[in-house]
């Protein structure tokens, strides 16, 4: 058996949610005409009290769309230095959207208001302009981290006292609404758009919604096309989606509880020298200087146990539907006897 721990994209689909594609009613949707994407679309924004929404193929592409959506060729995009739009995204802001960013380093992953009001251009012909602020809510490389809600209240108000558009790349918002309870409908306010995935903790084989007021998604729906992302029959997919947002929400609550059980084991573990929080469900550590964290993972794979470096340093752990408590149990009984 192998237990997978690299991403919370491996997933498969279970057979009630093949059996919601197999049932899916569709039709094209670059016609606008496939019932279970306009489905998702309405319901999505619904949940989050947002005008519109657009189904797009990848957490990639939504975010891509947005920001080719929100600005000009020219202008510039704050994120985090460490933020998937700028570090996993191919250089899609400059390839795409003609744009150049300026990158803040932020607190495992997340930047705050200062900082973003600091990172302003003037009005000046010299200058780049600064049109875009985008956050990511969990942090990928930040090891899961949630932002506070009054810190992007503080963000929101320094974007609309300069007239910047906020994005938020939420590939893993469900992961923090559940871990922080809190309301979809309290981002929708908050930002100007947000990019959801189903393919990560939810457990989809593809997908991503983008929501935003309808003026928004109908210059998104452009891009899209452009891009190349206009699918037809989406909504075999959509099904999966629709059947994730009731079935896979509440659970994603497991996910990060054994998260935090190999957050614990890890702490106390002489081979471990530093771990970052654990708040979801991506654990984020380093060995003991002089142990390579290459070696460590060929070890574990050789137990059938895969995890990913994602530096010289440091190593990922993901929990996910596809891990049981009784792999958990597997690792640690493993990792108890990887000893010095
Ligand atoms: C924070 C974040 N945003 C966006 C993405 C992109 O998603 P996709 O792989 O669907 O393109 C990922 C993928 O891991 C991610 O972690």
């Amino acid at each position: 058996m192998i237990i997978d721990f690299r991403s919370d994209t491996v997933t498969k689909p279970t057979p009630q949610m093949l059996d919601a594609m197999l049932k899916a009613d569709v039709g094209d949707d670059v016609f606008r005409e496939d019932p279970t994407v306009n489905q998702l679309e309405k319901k999505m924004a619904a949940i989050f009290n947002m005008e519109s929404a657009l189904w797009c193929a990848s957490g990639t592409m939504s975010n891509q769309v947005a920001i080719a959506s929100h600005t000009r060729p020219g202008d510039e995009v704050i994120c985090e230095q460490e933020s998937h739009v700028y570090y996993y995204e191919g250089g899609g802001i400059a390839f795409n959207a003609g744009c150049q960013t300026k990158t803040l380093a932020g607190d495992r992953g997340r930047i705050n208001a200062r900082q973003v009001l600091a990172s302003i251009n003037p009005d000046d012909a010299h200058k780049s302009h600064s049109s875009l602020v985008c956050l990511e809510n969990t942090s990928n490389r930040g090891g899961g981290s949630c932002y506070e809600l009054e810190e992007i209240e503080r963000i929101r108000t320094v974007c609309d006292e300069h007239h910047l558009k906020l994005h938020l790349d939420g590939a893993r918002l469900y992961n923090a609404l559940v871990a922080k309870n809190e309301k979809a409908a309290e981002f929708g306010k908050l930002f100007h758009s947000i990019s959801v995935c189903f393919n990560k903790g939810l457990g989809c084989p593809a997908g991503s919604i983008l929501l935003g007021t309808q003026t928004f998604i109908r210059q998104a729906i452009r891009v899209r096309k452009v891009f190349g992302g206009g699918m037809r029959q989406a909504g075999f997919l959509a099904a999966t989606a629709l059947y994730a947002l009731d079935h896979h929400v509440e659970r994603l609550a497991t996910d990060h509880q054994h998260a935090k059980r190999i957050g614990e084991a890890l702490q106390k573990h002489p081979l471990v020298k530093k771990i970052l929080p654990v708040e979801t469900n991506l654990v984020i550590f380093e060995l003991i200087d002089g142990k390579d964290p290459k070696g460590f993972i060929t070890s574990l794979k050789q137990k059938e146990i895969l995890l990913l470096t994602i530096s010289d340093k440091r190593l990922r752990i993901v929990t996910h539907l596809d891990i049981s408590s009784a792999m958990v149990d597997h690792f640690l009984e493993t990792l108890d006897q990887m000893q010095l």
